[in-house]
């Protein structure tokens, strides 16, 4: 007997695709699908958390590990559910991937609110004839480019490129071209009057989003806009799990930040054909995003973020060849990223704080973004606090029961009217689960009819009073059910769940505490804030009643809040079109102070006192 024979290959058979691969038993279930489909999408990294990763063996189920076993209920289990992230294979399966594709129509912001500034783009193109050389001028092709265009001869570093360029140019287009500055500096010559095609883009790179702004940078107008889910998100949907991506594999940081690029071209692809222009005519891209996103783009290594004193490796805005990192615009552009303030506070807080003008306010204002890291700023022209803390993906629908992004069918908005819960779609399709603003609106529902004790307690039938009846019948074991099995899209009910709520408290908790901290530090109190500014897609869509109401932000009158979209992204654009709001923004970053919440001796404590729903201390309510 040859005991060291290969154990025979098994095969893997997915729908709705209906591939097969073939695999050895004891095989990971995402080693074998990577080659016939794309793997489901991983909100936890993989780690075994989130269960958002399911799929459904329709034959050939493996025997559940233990983690599965403590993530999915018996009823999953024994309907041959499996993690995707942990199943191994270990015989002949048949697989129905649930649908993991980035869900069409899902609700991205990719506008925001700004403010005009004079048009003064770091890029710019000049037009020339040159004088041809004759027996009497004898200067060098270069000499009389830089002297008709007005650079300096002396210093400076050239372009190869450029100057090999220069004769083919220069007669190719009978010494008629143009010129192309990235500032002072001429980084290239075109043939013939190409001024008129002057071009750049912006980006906003989220965790979870990415949006661009293709602006005329000759008029300042935008010309283009597309947006996308960040592919990352297949690894992991925070920045926590996409630093473990690079530190568990060996091409984690070159995958990551490919990934990004490809995306960052296709959406480059969309705009230049809104605009109907190439996309040789983008000369430079501004970008923001948080660090982590940042040092990403750029394939530097981010794994110090998330190892104590979480350090960046740069914080300084940097410009790089845009063919550095395989972005696809002009060989000569450039790509330019704004400041970092933090390694949990990047160059997008910078780009909101440009947007929104916070840094000349006179008065205390708060701003704050939430996503999986809640990103605050509190002050005034005198002095600008930030801080980030952990928000966890709760509002993005991850670790909700039946949580999902702003795509169609999300519940995205919850009242009562009489006596009863009523509720919109994304799309208006029938209700697939529940998003972020949807959750929000729902846990202020509850808490205002008391249903939900400020304690976060989902209370008993028993203990609702008799004037709720049609709201105590949706208290179905323990749960709060919004839609009923035969009113939802998968004939299965959608409910908030006593767990929901405490994913949910967890999140507003930080958030809460990180404004208190930062409040504190600055002592002030909820009466002093002459506004508060909402940034972000969750900031744009929850309703701010509802976040109020719940304690997420602190309970100023509502027509002090308000919602800035997109800030982040405006604020590249700001950037784009603005030599002085560039300078603006480095000013901003060594501006802002940051506050490490996590050696703040007081924010445990406020983040526990936070948990609870309802008011808080230093308001007018209080
Ligand atoms: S449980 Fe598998 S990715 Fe979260």
């Amino acid at each position: 007997m040859n005991c060291s024979a290969e154990p025979p290959s098994r095969s893997l058979t997915v729908y709705p695709s209906g591939k097969k691969a073939s695999f050895t038993p004891g095989t990971p279930f995402n080693e074998v699908v990577k080659s016939i489909a794309r793997p489901p999408h991983m909100p936890c990294g993989g780690k075994g958390r989130c269960g958002k990763c399911k799929v459904l063996f329709k034959e050939g189920a493996p025997s559940p590990t233990p983690t599965e076993t403590a993530v999915l209920t018996e009823t999953e289990l024994a309907q041959g559910y499996r993690l995707a992230c942990q199943t191994i294979l270990d015989g002949d399966a048949v697989v129905y991937l649930h649908d993991h594709k980035i869900a069409q129509g899902e609700k991205i912001l990719a506008t925001g609110v700004t403010r005009a500034v004079p048009l003064n783009p770091w890029v710019t193109k000049r037009f020339a004839r040159v004088p041809e050389p004759s027996s009497g001028d004898l200067r060098s092709d270069m000499d009389r480019v830089n002297e008709v265009l007005g650079v300096s001869p002396h210093g400076g570093n050239v372009h190869l490129e450029h100057v090999r360029s220069i004769p083919g140019i220069l007669r190719e287009a009978e010494f008629r071209i143009t010129g192309v500055f990235a500032g002072p500096e001429l980084v290239t010559i075109e043939p013939g009057d190409t001024s008129s095609e002057c071009f750049g883009v912006a980006f906003d790179i989220g965790t979870t989003t990415l949006a661009g702004y293709l602006v005329d940078l000759n008029t300042g107008t935008q010309v283009g806009v597309a947006s996308a889910v960040n592919p990352q998100t297949r690894v992991g949907d925070d920045v926590i799990s996409r630093i473990n991506y690079v530190g568990e594999h060996l091409d984690g940081l070159k995958h990551l930040q490919s990934l990004v690029v490809s995306e960052m071209n296709r959406l480059v692809a969309r705009m230049v054909r809104q605009a109907n222009i190439r996309p040789e005519n983008i000369y430079e891209s501004v970008v923001v995003g948080n660090t982590c996103m940042t040092h990403l783009l750029l394939g530097v290594d981010p794994r110090n973020l998330a190892l104590a004193p979480y350090v960046p490796v740069f914080s300084q805005s940097l410009t790089v060849e845009a063919a550095e990192i395989g972005l696809k615009i002009n060989n000569s552009g450039q790509v330019h990223i704004l400041p970092n303030i933090a390694g949990y506070v990047g160059a997008d807080t910078v780009g909101t704080i440009l947007a929104s003008s916070i840094h000349e306010d006179d008065s205390i204002v708060l701003a704050v973004d939430i996503g999986t890291n809640g990103e605050i700023v509190l002050g005034s022209r005198n002095l600008l606090l930030a801080c980030s803390t952990a928000a966890g993906p709760a509002f993005e629908g991850a670790h909700i029961t039946h949580g999902m992004r702003a795509a169609p069918g999300a519940i995205d908005r919850v009242w009562v009217e009489n006596g009863d819960i009523r509720f919109t779609t994304v799309g208006n399709h029938r209700p697939t689960g529940i998003c972020g603003s949807g959750l929000l609106d729902a846990i202020a529902c509850l808490l205002e009819v008391g249903i939900i004790h400020p304690g976060g307690r989902i209370l008993d039938s028993s203990e609702v009073p008799q004037n709720h009846a049609r709201l105590k019948n949706r208290l179905v074991n323990g749960g709060f059910v919004l839609s009923s099995a035969e009113q939802s899209a998968h004939g299965v009910p959608i409910a908030i769940t006593q767990r929901d709520i405490r994913e949910v408290q967890l999140a507003k908790g930080a958030i809460a505490a990180g404004i208190r901290t930062l409040m504190e530090y600055l002592k002030v109190r909820v009466d002093d804030l002459s506004a508060v500014v909402l940034a972000g897609a969750f900031g744009n869509y929850m309703r701010k009643r509802s976040a109020i109401a719940a304690g997420l932000i602190p309970d100023v009158p509502v027509s002090k809040v308000r919602s800035v979209g997109n800030a982040a992204g405006e604020g590249a654009k700001l950037a784009l079109i603005s030599s002085e709001e560039r300078r603006v923004a480095e000013e901003i970053a060594r501006f802002v102070q940051y506050i490490e919440l996590t050696t703040d001796p007081g924010f445990q404590d406020r983040f526990a006192e936070s948990l609870a729903f309802g008011s808080w201390p230093g308001s007018g309510s209080s």
